[in-house]
């Protein structure tokens, strides 16, 4: 296979990657809904036994199957009646009567599926890579908030270019956290993951703590402290984790990306905090993280085009470093 020269929303080396589709309660029992990934319609089913999912095209005629109806556990086409198992095994055929032959081309093949971290994952082809192990998930002492879903006019490598990148945040980010103080980019080492398939990255740096309610009363400085450590995981998933010494504020952000086409993205996010006992405060740090985002997405939805070119286009420096070793592991990934 030649090397690819670009990463796109639909680059076919992604069917290798683990990709969220929904949140679990996303899918009610026994009602077939359609998702999109890849730039490809996906059926997703739950049954009793658990969540199926298959191209949203039928064996026989390509009519979505997502369009169908549950019949004895099987999706039943609304085209011509055939119905598909749990297992993607065509069951009945109509029109051929009930001891009819099925021909072997008329089943369909399942997408591996699997439900963690509040979600549900699919990869279209064998995944060569896992997900990321997040140690903070199970902490009982951080409160767990999610923020709503977000479709962006961007491709998916651009928003983790974007996440991963520290150097903007004084420009973009000047509303909410960004301080001027902190445009210089020190050293720092991009450590990767013994499987190549991602790596972490501390960063310790200033921001304006607009969160903090003591700035206001004068008994905290604006410009604090925060160590950051982000862990990437191919394709699209990363753990933010940012400490706050001043306030021993601990917010980890985890976020993962659906590439539904070629120029759409959808946005998980939840964050891990342990300063939000209440549902005021949960609501506030979803709003204040929705906020940054938009600013983020001001630049990112109108960049030059939906691509994360891997050769030349675009100009690298050292302070580039951890989004550099972003485009190899993808690089990596769509070669493989
Ligand atoms: S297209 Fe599905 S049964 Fe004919
Ligand atoms: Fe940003």
């Amino acid at each position: 296979m030649t090397s690819p020269t670009s990463l796109t929303n639909t680059s076919p080396g992604l069917r290798r990657g683990w990709l969220p589709i929904g949140r679990p309660e996303e899918f009610a029992l026994d009602t077939p809904s359609r998702v999109e990934l890849l730039g490809e319609g996906i059926v997703v089913v739950r049954r009793e036994s658990g969540l199926t999912a298959f191209a949203d095209r039928c064996a026989h005629r390509n009519a979505r199957l997502s369009d169908g109806r549950m019949v004895d556990g099987c999706i039943e086409c609304p085209y011509h009646g055939w119905r598909f198992d749990a297992a993607g095994q065509c069951a009945h055929i109509p029109a051929l009567g009930v001891d009819a032959t099925v021909p072997p081309t008329a089943h369909l093949s399942p997408y591996r599926l699997q439900e963690r971290y509040g979600l549900v994952w699919a990869a279209l082809d064998d995944p060569v890579c896992d997900l990321p192990e997040i140690a903070e998930w199970g902490d009982s002492s951080l409160r767990q908030i999610w923020l709503p879903p977000v479709d962006i006019r961007a491709a998916a490598g651009q928003f983790v270019d974007n996440f991963l990148d520290f150097g903007h945040f004084p420009f973009v980010h000047a509303g909410t956290f960004g301080a001027g103080e902190d445009e210089l980019i020190g050293d720092y080492e991009v450590q990767r993951r013994d499987d190549g398939w991602g790596f972490v990255v501390e960063y310790p740096h200033t921001i304006h703590n607009n969160e903090d309610p003591l700035v206001k009363t004068g008994e905290h400085p604006l410009v604090q402290p925060r160590n950051m450590t982000y862990t990437f995981g191919a394709p699209f998933t990363i753990v933010l984790r940012l400490e706050l010494p001043i306030t021993g504020v601990l917010n980890v952000l985890f976020t993962a990306l659906q590439p539904l086409d070629d120029t759409t993205t959808r946005v998980y996010t939840a964050m891990l905090r342990n300063d939000c006992d209440t549902a005021e405060k949960a609501q506030h740090a979803i709003d204040y993280e929705l906020e940054i985002m938009a600013e983020d997405l001001k630049v990112i939805e109108r960049l030059w085009d939906k691509t994360i070119p891997f050769g030349l286009g675009q100009a690298h420096t050292r302070a580039d470093r951890n989004t550099v070793e972003f485009r190899r592991i993808m690089q990596r990934l769509l070669s493989a």
